[in-house]
């Protein structure tokens, strides 16, 4: 053993190689494969914790891991699916709203390469979250049936981090800050990102330090109100589109957004396929009627004027 916790290595020999060039390595020699089914650990490979930060105290997985508590009892065997599905997506969802402010930021800067790069990370994960329902739709609704009553009014409707990435993007609405009136530090997170800017705000007054025509009651707008389609915009945008090479790094932005958008309400469908699979017609758990309420969600937009631009092009 080396002093660092290592073991020594320096025995991976020439013989090593010959012995891989010649065919399999014969039992006792000193080669890095596969013997008798099992992998060898590498000399060199750190064994010894007793000292140094491991994977497991890294990422703090005795709490991450402890983190599941099924309600059940007995204790229903597809619970521990529902739960890891939530805390997953509500992981991905804490990343998506920090790559979503530093769009924000990097967008006040004026530093378009670093909001795109952030916003592909962001699509990325919607695309995967997206994906992930499949594993969630794997729970018949007699199943869920059996252990639903136990969740009470739980419902990913008082989600903190979800309500907070529909707020960045632009669905404002201060009528959710009563929802979470009982956890008084993410309702005055939520009352922040209300008052606000939002991605798109950040992303209007980039285009005026582009040199283009933004009305100005729009750059001036109540930014705690919703999102609402701005007909002064469209000229905007279709003089950036009818000229994508004249103003290309705002062009690519505009694609950039639209591709967000589709993957947050690719998301929200996804969300509402799996609910109506799995429930039906019933009420939801939040006290909401359902696949109608959630269905209304869908007419949400949070860019709408690069959609109606869309109309316009060509002629
Ligand atoms: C079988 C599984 C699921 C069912 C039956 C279900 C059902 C519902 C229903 C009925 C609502 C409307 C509010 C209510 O009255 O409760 C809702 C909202 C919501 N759910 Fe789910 N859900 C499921 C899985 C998930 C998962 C895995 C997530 C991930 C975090 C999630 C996140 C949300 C969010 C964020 C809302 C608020 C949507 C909005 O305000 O438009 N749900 N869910």
């Amino acid at each position: 053993m080396v002093p660092d916790g290592r073991l020594e290595s320096h025995r991976v020999s020439l013989r090593t190689n010959t012995a891989r060039l010649g065919g399999p390595p014969k039992k006792g020699e000193d080669a890095v494969s596969i013997e008798d089914g099992e992998r060898r650990v590498e000399e060199g490979v750190r064994t010894d914790f007793r000292s140094r930060m491991d994977y497991g105290a890294y990422l703090d997985l005795d709490k991450l891991l402890d983190s599941q508590h099924p309600v059940s009892t007995p204790v229903h065997p597809d619970e521990l699916l529902f739960i890891i599905q939530h805390q997953t997506t509500e992981l991905w969802f804490k990343l998506v709203l920090h790559e979503l402010e530093s769009v924000r930021t990097y967008l006040q800067a004026h530093d378009v390469s670093r909001a795109r790069k952030a916003l592909a990370r962001v699509k990325h994960i919607f695309r995967t979250l997206a994906e992930q329902w499949s594993v969630l739709a794997t729970l018949t609704p007699s199943e869920y049936a059996e252990f639903r009553g136990f969740l009470g009014s739980a419902s990913g409707f008082q989600s903190y981090q979800y309500r907070s990435v529909e707020f960045i993007l632009g669905n404002k609405n201060a009528g959710m800050l009563p929802v979470f009136a009982a956890k008084p530090e993410q309702q005055e997170r939520l009352r922040q990102l209300l008052d606000s800017p939002t991605v798109y705000d950040a992303f209007l007054r980039f285009l005026v330090a582009h040199g283009h025509d933004v009305p100005t009651d729009i750059l001036e707008r109540d930014v705690t109100q919703a999102w609402t389609q701005q007909a002064g915009l469209i000229p905007v945008f279709q003089r950036i589109y009818e000229n994508p090479n004249a103003h290309w790094a705002e062009y690519a932005m505009c694609e950039d957004l639209v591709d967000l958008e589709d993957a947050f309400q690719f998301w929200r469908f996804r969300h509402l396929r799996t609910v109506q699979r799995t429930i039906g017609y019933k009420r939801g758990t939040g006290g909401s009627s359902g696949v109608d309420f959630l269905k209304r969600a869908l007419d949400l937009t949070f860019f709408p004027e690069l959609y109606s631009v869309r109309t316009e092009i060509g002629g």
